[in-house]
């Protein structure tokens, strides 16, 4: 079982982490392969919190080799920020490896992705500002400039200039901003080049060595299932694929190589950002869940829209993504709640009913959920460690849905802490066998 891909079964946010952080004890190398640092990891680990956006979470396991595929968006400010933060706290980054091939994040894709939000207005995706979709609108254009070309002056300079040619227009409110200056912004990526040379590496070849020594890598995905750029709900998306499949393009790997797929997901769901939402909830009840899901992104510390579990949208994902395993991480935040909606399908306008996940921008739109209602519990589970000490009404709950989503349930969330979880029989050969 060597190639084992983790992924958002939602929409970002499910807790892919801490999943990647305990399948990291068991793994010999964790690789990420889309998105940059509009991802945020938080991690809990012997009661110390990490935050991590680019750094794969497997970093934190001594010695495992850690990649950041070609597939990611690096911005090498804030690779190199969070590099110092793992240093001071004395975590040994030696075993990171960053693809030469990956793409960089400039200074002007920050400013380009400010000024397409503004001029969005009420239409704005809500991304992150992190500069994410002008970056990969630039991979895609050929004239996006890659962690390789830190090393070279001359050609780093040649690619700028041709990178800022077709965005004179656009970029002519930040005519000013001395980062836009074309030696400053050489100089200062030189810089960040030296400091990460050490990392930078064909990484495809480090991960083929893995693959073919039998030894287990996990493919860590960021954001989820329907931020997909063409899976998701567009134009309300991220700009990569944050499905599977993206793995084997962002890694380097091919289908073979993968032999699980472990999805993410809530107990509940959540959003951030703009765009449909079928069963989200609002007032006293969203807030109120919210407050005791700690439900503000790691990000850029927004407060998550709220809603009922999205079995439509959630059967959806397990089939874009060759699901073979559910974690289903939160479960204790549910606890309190007399009962609990389950979305099984959608009603759309004029009476239409979808029992699976609309492809039209306008039907999804008005899409609202119809749900079926199961029992809560009161107890609190932080402290289950395995299915039978959770409540009768617990396991329904998850047994409804690993039945409906027709994907087995690899491992249950309980806690914010690393050990508050409990491993069924379904992921039991990959439970960490020290914790
Ligand atoms: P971008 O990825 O910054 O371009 O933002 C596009 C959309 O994806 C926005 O709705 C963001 O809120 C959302 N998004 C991006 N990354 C994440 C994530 O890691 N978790 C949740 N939502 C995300």
């Amino acid at each position: 079982m060597p190639g084992i891909v983790v992924v958002g079964a939602q929409w970002g946010d499910e807790g892919k982490g801490k999943i990647t952080d305990l399948l990291a004890e068991r793994a010999d190398a964790v690789v990420r392969f889309q998105g940059g640092n509009n991802a945020g990891h938080t991690i809990v680990r012997n009661g110390k919190t990490w935050k991590l956006h680019l750094i794969p979470s497997g970093i934190l396991h001594p010695g495992k080799l850690c990649v950041i595929g070609n597939g990611v968006v690096v911005d090498p400010r804030i690779l190199t920020d969070e590099l110092e933060a793992l240093k001071r706290r004395r975590v040994d980054t030696s075993s990171l490896r960053i693809s030469a091939n990956a793409h960089l994040i400039m200074p002007y894709h920050l400013m380009l992705d400010h000024a397409g939000e503004a001029k969005l207005g009420k239409l704005q995706i809500g991304t992150t500002r992190r500069g994410i979709g002008p970056c990969y609108a630039d991979k895609a254009a050929r004239l996006g400039i890659r962690v390789q070309d830190l090393l070279d002056e001359k050609i780093l300079k040649q690619k700028i200039v041709a990178a800022l040619e077709p965005k004179r227009l656009s970029l002519r409110p930040f005519a000013k901003d001395p980062a836009l200056d074309l030696q400053a912004m050489t100089e200062e990526y030189l810089v960040f080049g030296h400091r990460l040379e050490p990392y930078i590496a064909d990484t495809i070849r480090l991960v083929h060595d893995c693959l073919d020594s039998g030894r287990v890598v996990v493919f860590e995905g960021a954001q989820g299932a329907l931020l997909d750029i063409d899976h998701g709900t567009y134009p309300f998306v991220t700009s990569s694929n944050p499905v599977a499949g993206a793995a084997c393009i962002g890694a380097g790997v091919g289908p073979k190589d993968i032999d699980e797929v472990w999805g993410v997901t809530k107990a509940y769901g959540t959003r951030v950002g703009a765009g449909p939402f079928p069963t989200e909830v609002d007032g006293a009840f969203a807030e109120m869940l919210r407050e005791r899901g700690g439900e503000y992104g790691t990000t850029t510390g927004r407060p998550r829209r709220i809603g009922w579990l999205d079995l439509v949208a959630l059967r959806y994902a397990a089939r874009i993504n060759s699901l073979t395993a559910l974690c289903v991480t939160k479960l204790d935040v549910l606890s309190g709640l007399e009962r609990l909606q389950v979305c099984t399908r959608y009603r759309g306008t004029e009476g239409a009913e979808f029992d699976y996940f609309p492809y039209h921008q306008t039907v999804l739109h008005h899409a609202t959920g119809e749900y079926v209602e199961l029992p809560g519990w009161s107890e609190d589970l932080s402290e289950c460690r395995s299915e039978s000490d959770l409540p009768d009404a617990a396991r329904d709950y998850l047994k409804f849905v690993a039945e409906f989503v027709g994907v087995p349930i690899s491992l249950i969330g309980v806690g914010p802490g690393g050990e508050q979880v409990i491993w069924t029989e379904a992921g039991a050969h990959m439970a960490p066998t020290v914790v």
